[in-house]
């Protein structure tokens, strides 16, 4: 049984003639799917966070692409791959994904399979995202010691790619290697992808976890209860600053000040060489009430001023290697 069976769920599926995904804002309560049948769904799905991850975003567009209805409409086309580049700012992902399609759609554009062009090209990124994971997998492995506690933030697993995930595909094949791995999972303040997502996942692998609140890292840090930190991110610059989740920087700044490792784990699709450093990474500022509320229940009050930036930096001089499915890199 490989990584991905063990895992046992589907979450990212093209049935029939639309694509199924696994609802990422009803988890860890309820497993319940979500069915996109227009452009103007997947752009829904995208930004309300049906689907995140940066991978994960990308498979979708690229699937979304698929279900416009006049295909020779070039402008059109165009248009709304315009629109589904501006769902999600950050995560380089989505346009890189948009553009593949962009490439096959040019090749190929008054040929009278299209259609079917295009969902191969669709499934081709999938598949491939899916390929990637596996060799960020088995090139992290090699850092990971034989027994180790990693702390992890955010999501950057299966949910958020098209197969095994990026940080917690390192994790996951360790941890079938034989291993003794165990996780410090974080919320996630304030969406808690760690404390819905990543326990949900590796509840499911078996691998042993414990949820820590985002504020816990440092004081677990100082009692050398941390050996390791591995997270995902959203976009790498050429120089190896990065982007990821919020609250990554004051992880890594953190470990450095504890003398912990700390690894990003991300395929090449992440990086965007058009990006000389993190300064010229576009963050992605969320709603207000994401913070003021949770989950719909008021904790501060309406008119509260508020700031959600969705990710933030972590300059390359705090990270201690890059892992991609080519290898890992060094600043
Ligand atoms: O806002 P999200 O949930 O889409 O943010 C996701 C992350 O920050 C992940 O760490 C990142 O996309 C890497 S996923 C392999």
């Amino acid at each position: 049984m490989n990584i991905s069976e063990k895992l046992g769920f589907t979450h990212i599926e093209w049935v029939d003639d639309h694509l199924v995904v696994l609802d990422q804002r009803k988890l860890p309560l309820s497993e319940e799917y979500f069915h996109i049948r227009t452009i103007d769904g997947a752009f829904y799905a995208i930004q309300n966070l049906v689907v995140r991850g940066a991978p994960l975003i990308g498979i979708t567009a690229a699937y979304a692409l698929c279900l416009i209805e006049n295909h020779e409409d070039r402008d059109s086309f165009f248009v709304t791959c315009e629109t589904l580049k501006s769902a999600r700012p950050t995560a380089v992902n989505l346009s890189w994904a948009v553009n593949r399609m962009i490439n096959a759609y040019e090749s190929h554009v008054g040929d009278e399979n299209l259609e079917r062009i295009l969902l191969d090209e669709a499934a081709k990124i999938h598949r491939e995202d899916s390929k990637m994971c596996e060799s960020i997998g088995l090139h992290g492995n090699k850092i990971i010691p034989d027994e180790c506690r990693i702390l992890t933030h955010c999501n950057a697993g299966a949910l958020a790619t098209g197969g095994i995930g990026t940080a917690l595909g390192v994790i996951y094949t360790a941890f079938f290697s034989g291993k003794m791995i165990e996780v410090w999972v974080d919320e996630t303040r304030p969406v808690f992808q760690g404390a819905r997502l990543t326990a949900w996942e590796l509840a499911r692998a078996g691998v042993p976890h414990t949820l820590i609140s985002d504020n816990a890292s440092g004081k677990l840090m100082s009692e050398n209860r941390i050996n390791l930190v591995i997270v995902g991110a959203d976009r790498v610059a050429k120089n190896l600053d990065f982007a990821n989740k919020i609250g990554t920087y004051n992880l890594a700044v953190l470990a450095r000040y504890h003398n912990i490792p700390f690894y990003c784990a991300a395929p090449t699709s992440t990086f965007d060489l058009n990006c000389p450093d993190g300064g010229s990474i576009e963050i992605e500022n969320r709603s207000a009430d994401e913070i003021r509320n949770v989950f719909g229940a008021r904790i501060s009050l309406p008119a509260t001023p508020a700031y959600n930036p969705a990710f933030d930096i972590t300059p390359n001089s705090l990270l201690t290697g890059m892992i991609t499915e080519n290898g890992i890199l060094t600043p």
